[in-house]
């Protein structure tokens, strides 16, 4: 069941106000550094009114200084309800660049709710001199490509696509997730670590250096928290295997850095208090 939590001032319920000094009601789909970052930007703004959105998939999110809720909204439909109950006046889809049913069902359920739409999404990484990439489309492909002789691998691809690589046995598997895989990942030469981000890159050229890693498995996530592995993977010539990114919907204003989002929202309630809404 999604929760809700009550930091929200009693009786100031979204959709009620309509004098042209009122916030705008944002919403936020998070999970991700971005989402955090943005909360704590518009944290005590008195223009923005945000409440953050967790899927419910981290055990112990951090608790943002905003208020947030947490669990699925129920498909379109949901959230454009929810978009309408709770006067939204913006949405911003900071989620993962891999997570495309919610970013899809942000998409919909604004066009239906009539309410804007901004996407703040991470530059992905590119390949520079020296590294060694080899970019598939998923993971059954990346599980594919680590060929049949059988090497180390460092897997940083999060808990819920880890059975892709029951397909290629013969690998022995250090597993990195922030929280344990569940159910257990049917992988029978696997190491696992917990651990959340960001990861220095002393660090991670450490840790592949003592696991005698062979071959990094990685999505292209983009930004700085995890992209020491990739550059110590670069120090020490290893092969990494990127899963590239899925398609964007094109719908949306695409921003790239928290501050533009906050510009965004700030041009939103601006727009809103010109017309008395
Ligand atoms: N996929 C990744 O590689 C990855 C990596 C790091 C972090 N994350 C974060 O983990 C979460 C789940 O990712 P996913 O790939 O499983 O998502 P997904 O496949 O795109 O979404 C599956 C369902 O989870 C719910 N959901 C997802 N994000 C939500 C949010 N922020 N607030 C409320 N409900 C949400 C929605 O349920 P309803 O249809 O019921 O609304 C959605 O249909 C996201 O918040 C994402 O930012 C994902």
């Amino acid at each position: 069941m999604p929760t809700m939590d009550s930091q929200r001032p009693a009786g100031l319920r979204w959709g009620m106000a309509s004098d042209i000094d009122s916030p705008l009601r944002v919403l936020i789909l998070g999970g991700t550094t971005e989402a955090t970052a943005l909360a704590r930007l518009v944290a005590g703004r008195p223009e923005i009114d945000a409440v953050l959105s967790f899927a419910g998939r981290t055990l112990s999110p951090v608790p943002p200084p905003i208020p947030h809720r947490i669990g699925g909204f129920g498909g379109v439909e949901g959230l454009a309800r929810f978009l309408v109950a709770e006067g939204t006046g913006a949405v911003v889809d900071a989620t993962h660049p891999y997570a495309v049913r919610i970013a899809a069902n942000a998409v919909a359920a604004c066009a239906a709710a009539g309410v804007p739409l901004a996407v703040l999404s991470r530059p992905p990484w590119s390949a520079v001199d020296g590294d060694r990439w080899t970019e598939v489309d998923d993971a059954p492909a990346a599980a594919a490509a680590l060929g049949p002789v059988p090497r180390r691998v460092f897997l940083t691809v999060g808990r819920l696509e880890l059975d892709a690589f029951a397909a290629a046995p013969q690998h022995a598997y250090l597993v990195r997730t922030v929280d344990p895989p569940d159910p257990p990942v049917p992988l029978p030469r696997l190491t696992l670590i917990q651990a959340r981000g960001p990861f220095a890159q002393a660090d991670e050229r450490a840790l592949m250096e003592r696991e005698g890693v062979e071959v990094l498995v990685t999505k292209n996530s983009g930004g700085t928290a995890t992209h020491g592995k990739i550059a110590a993977a670069r120090a020490l010539g290893l092969p990494v295997v990127v899963i590239r990114r899925p398609p964007g919907s094109g719908a949306g204003t695409v921003l790239h850095a928290p501050a533009a989002a906050v510009d965004w929202l700030l041009a939103r309630h601006s727009g809103s208090t010109r017309r008395g809404v």
